[in-house]
């Protein structure tokens, strides 16, 4: 899919407006663009903002936020080396699941801002981050923690941290996982050329 022509996230945050290409932008309060280093190695993928995202504008800045923050520091990162942005912009009404009609609505917005971003590695947090990214109908128990190469990115899948809030099987797997991570910000480097396919 060609890009939609955006040289800086600034561009892609003016295009997005006031938003109300689907109904969330009735419902919502404030739309959840990213936040992060524009020029992070690693971009960080969730699915939709849920209550206190929606007050505060910012991605994971709930208790799954917490524990991101926690298993970042976990990987040798810091939210401010990061970037963090979800499928969706707008918070879905009770948290309920992303419809298809809205992630096809949101996601070039999504994949414009990797475009831009043009990280190294890409970090999938639950299914639907996972299937935008990967284009698969697998489930994340599957792909969790197994690295694989997408275009010019390399992209790990993980459990999304909400999962993990009262699982402690779950909370183990994810630092395991974001171990992996660790691993990769010291391996990948130079040898992942910056231009290239996207998925
Ligand atoms: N869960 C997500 O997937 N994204 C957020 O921003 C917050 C919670």
């Amino acid at each position: 899919m060609p890009g939609l022509g955006c040289s800086t996230l600034e561009d892609i945050r003016a295009l997005i407006g006031d938003c109300h290409r689907c109904p969330l932008g009735d419902t919502r309060t404030t739309l959840v663009f990213g936040v992060g280093d524009p020029h992070a190695r690693v971009v960080i993928v969730g699915e939709a903002p849920g209550r206190n995202e929606d007050l505060k504008g910012e991605p994971f800045v709930g208790a799954a936020g917490a524990l991101l923050d926690e298993l970042l520091a976990h990987a040798g990162l810091t939210r401010s080396e990061v970037y963090i942005a979800n499928v969706l912009k707008c918070r879905p009404p009770g948290n309920r699941d992303p419809l298809p009609a809205e992630i096809e609505m949101c996601t070039p917005f999504l994949r414009e801002q990797i475009r831009v971003i043009s990280p190294e590695v890409l970090v999938t947090l639950g299914n639907f981050a996972t299937r935008f990214v990967l284009k698969t109908d697998a489930p994340i128990s599957r792909l969790r923690g197994r690295v694989t190469r997408v275009g010019r990115f390399t992209v790990l899948p993980i459990y999304h941290p909400a999962a993990a809030i009262y699982d402690r099987t779950k909370r183990d797997v994810l630092f395991a996982d974001f171990g992996v991570l660790r691993g990769l910000v010291g391996t990948v480097g130079d040898e992942a050329p910056r231009e290239g396919t996207l998925f």
